[in-house]
């Protein structure tokens, strides 16, 4: 048996360590913060990388040339994610969706795009672009409906999407998932994840429905095409944050009936001021 001194001493290196670690996690994530204010702040002040040429040379879509598109195949593995399953339809992932590997575990962990599907780690419910797990298992579908309302919500120019949309859209969409899924559940954090994916949508794809149909639809990259954000140090944090924000802030679907937001009504997804 230890004694209870071996003991103590024990637990005082525990508490040291988990402090140490504490302020180690504290200063790495303020030095992360920091550095993306310094980015942003770069970014402010210098001019954007022509349209055409954001995509470093070398890279996969450099030129607006990416490898070719083929749609997935019986027996490969796709996701919630149209961005990590368009990456698979154009080779520039493994196209069988299979077998990823995390480079920085030096290889060692492998996986499959549907394992990232378990209900309520990453994919939740009220997604804008799949139906509820509950009624579709297979989170790599996407739901046509569900992206055709979307793609026509749009009010900005040429009907493109703007944060107000999002914030319309994705308010209608919860409160009607609310209704119909008996099972329904979205946490905080889930739902920030659902504004971020609206933010990837305003920032890198700039709301534009001409890009969104292929990209949603058959998760396809459209041809020359190439991110929206042509700043010399890309998308930051601070930015790509300041859009999330400004979705999730304008979601009202949480506010009472009374102040014309609180039931599902199908104008709700239509345009209108
Ligand atoms: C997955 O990849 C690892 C190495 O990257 C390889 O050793 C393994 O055989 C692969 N497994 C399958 C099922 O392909
Ligand atoms: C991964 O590999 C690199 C060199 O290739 C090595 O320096 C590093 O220690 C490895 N990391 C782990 C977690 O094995
Ligand atoms: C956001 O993306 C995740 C992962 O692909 C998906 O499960 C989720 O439903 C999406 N949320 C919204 C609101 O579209
Ligand atoms: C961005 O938001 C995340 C939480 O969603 C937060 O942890 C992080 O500190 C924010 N970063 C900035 C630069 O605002």
């Amino acid at each position: 048996m230890p004694s209870s001194d071996s003991l103590a001493a024990v637990a005082v290196l525990r508490l040291a360590v988990g402090l140490l670690s504490t302020l180690v996690n504290g200063a790495t994530t303020t030095g992360v913060l920091l550095w993306d204010l310094g980015l942003f702040i770069y970014n402010l002040l210098s001019k954007n990388l022509p349209a055409n040429r954001v995509v470093p040379e070398g890279q996969p879509g450099a030129g607006g040339l990416w490898p070719q598109y083929q749609p997935p195949q019986e027996g490969s593995s796709r996701c919630s994610c149209p961005a990590l399953n368009a990456l698979a339809n154009h080779g520039v992932l493994p196209r069988d969706g299979r077998n990823i590997s995390f480079q920085q575990l030096n290889q060692t962990v492998s996986f499959d795009l549907s394992d990232i599907d378990v209900h309520n780690g990453i994919e939740h419910d009220a997604s804008l672009t799949r139906e509820d797990s509950i009624f579709q298992k297979d989170q790599g579908k996407p739901s046509p409906k569900l992206i055709e309302r979307l793609l026509t919500g749009g009010t900005g120019p040429n009907g493109d999407l703007t944060p107000a949309d999002l914030s319309r859209i994705s308010g209608y969409r919860r409160t009607e998932a609310k209704q119909q899924n008996p099972q329904f559940s979205l946490s905080f954090n889930h739902k920030m994840f659902g504004s971020s994916n609206s933010s990837t949508l305003l920032t890198i794809f700039g709301g534009r429905i001409d890009d969104l149909r292929p990209f949603l639809l058959e998760e396809r990259i459209p041809d020359g095409w190439q991110s929206r954000i042509t700043h010399p140090m890309g998308l930051t944090i601070a930015e790509f944050n300041s859009t999330v924000f400004k979705v999730e802030l304008g979601i009202k679907e949480e506010l009472p009936a009374s102040l014309g937001f609180g039931g599902v009504h199908e104008d709700q997804t239509k345009k209108h001021a």
